[in-house]
């Protein structure tokens, strides 16, 4: 079941407004640290420059200061630079420390402590999270003690991009040690960045997203599935984690990017959903909107089924699927607030109600999917929604409106239920 740490894809602005401190270290791969800053700056961070001894052998402070359009600082006992900003501003003047090309020399002097120039005295004194692209040839990356350092740097808690395999600079050396190309580190900035959860009512809960359609198949290149986006589910997770909840999001096969700062678990089929929700437990909170298919074919076929000429069509004897909202409404572990959607053409608010007990919800946001809801561009699929929130004692009808807005409102229901 693949699992990612969203954002796993980056857009024009995501990085609008951070602080990047790059230390470019002395490799080959500082030629790649050029298009680094370029990619960097592109989605909005600012990168302040500072270059070791051996950067500068391989890329000048010229260039480097050209791209960033920022000073470079290189030295530790720069009169000027120290009075300017010195190295403890540096350290901390940032939202994340990235040395982009980390070479064997400097991850050594990290795991030791030692700090013999700019770039070692800024990474013992920030308190910022670190985030290192090795950038060596394969056998110094393999070699015992850089194993070693590796190990220690990442108990200290600092992150690690890279490196990948392929040709060296160095002609005829392959292997591990190529740096990681620039989007793959802008990637983990991002990742790394927004790991660090925003404060809100929500903070130091968990809550589990269920999103998007399943596919039960029928043979290995057929499936029955549903209309379902996830953008519902998806908006529903971004808002919770935007209120500082720690998100599991469980989603069918949805074309959508990974929410900001959720953790996205993948799954083709209602029974990995149901364990991969179950597996999410314990939280304090469930909203299960995927459109899970109430049934699954009985016996998949191992080959694709074939069409005989002069045959009846194959007959599809279909299973129950489990109910993923009711199992966790009944659950041991059942989180404190339970929330499910229901997806109606008829009698939506009556039905949504029967759900509420039937499944063990506290809330049943209830969805009118039919043509006659008027809902611009439809329901399922659409980019709008017009829902009935139905708690035990109440019923509250909202106005048609974004995915998002509807997202925001019951998240901030959420927070206040909880509270
Ligand atoms: O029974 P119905 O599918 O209408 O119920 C809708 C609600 O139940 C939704 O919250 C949906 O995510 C959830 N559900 C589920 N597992 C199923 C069927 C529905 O979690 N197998």
């Amino acid at each position: 079941m693949p699992v990612s740490q969203s954002p796993s894809e980056t857009s024009p602005d995501s990085l609008s407004g951070t602080r990047v401190l790059l230390i470019i270290s002395g490799g080959i791969a500082a030629y790649k640290s050029l298009d680094l800053i370029r990619r960097l700056r592109e989605r909005g961070a600012r990168v302040r420059p500072v270059m070791t001894a051996g950067a500068q052998a391989f890329v000048t402070p010229l260039a480097v200061g050209a791209l960033a359009a920022d000073k470079v600082f290189t030295e530790l006992f720069s009169r000027e630079d120290e009075q300017d900003v010195g190295h403890i501003r540096l350290a901390r003047d940032c939202d994340l420390v990235l040395v982009a090309p980390a070479t064997a020399n400097i991850m050594a002097k990290m795991a030791q402590g030692l700090t013999d120039d700019l770039a070692s005295t800024i990474l013992l004194a920030t308190d910022r999270p670190v985030l290192l692209a090795p950038a060596m040839n394969p056998k110094m990356w393999s070699h015992p003690a850089t194993r070693r350092n590796r190990e220690t740097l990442a108990g200290d808690g600092i992150g690690f991009v890279g490196p990948g395999r392929g040709e060296m600079a160095e002609s005829g050396e392959r292997g591990e040690g190529r740096m990681a190309e620039p989007l793959e580190i802008v990637a983990a900035v991002e990742a790394r960045l927004f790991a660090f959860k925003p404060i809100g009512p929500l903070s130091g809960r968990r809550a589990i997203v269920t999103s998007g359609p399943t596919h039960e198949p029928i043979d290995p290149v057929r499936y029955i599935a549903n209309r379902s986006s996830g953008r519902q589910g998806h908006a529903i997770a971004a808002a919770l984690a935007r209120l500082g909840a720690e998100v599991t999001l469980v989603s069918g096969p949805v074309t959508l990017a990974d929410p900001k700062g959720v953790t996205v678990v993948r799954v083709q089929t209602a029974v990995e959903m149901r364990d991969a929700v179950l597996a999410a437990l314990p939280a304090d909170i469930a909203v299960m909107v995927a459109a899970v298919a109430d049934w699954r074919v009985a016996d998949v076929a191992g080959g694709k089924i074939k069409k005989a000429p002069g045959e009846d069509p194959p007959p599809l004897r279909l299973t129950e699927n489990p109910d993923i909202l009711k199992t966790v409404g009944h659950h041991a572990q059942r989180p404190r607030l339970v929330v499910g959607f229901a997806a109606e053409t008829d009698d939506t608010v009556d039905n949504g109600r029967s759900k509420l007990a039937r499944k063990g919800a506290d809330f049943i946001v209830a969805n009118d999917v039919s043509a006659a809801s008027g809902v611009a561009g439809g329901v399922m699929g659409g980019t709008r929604n017009r829902v009935t929130v139905i708690g035990r004692d109440s019923e509250d009808s909202w106005p048609e409106l974004d995915k998002d807005a509807v997202a925001e409102r019951l998240a901030g229901l959420i927070a206040s239920r909880l509270d």
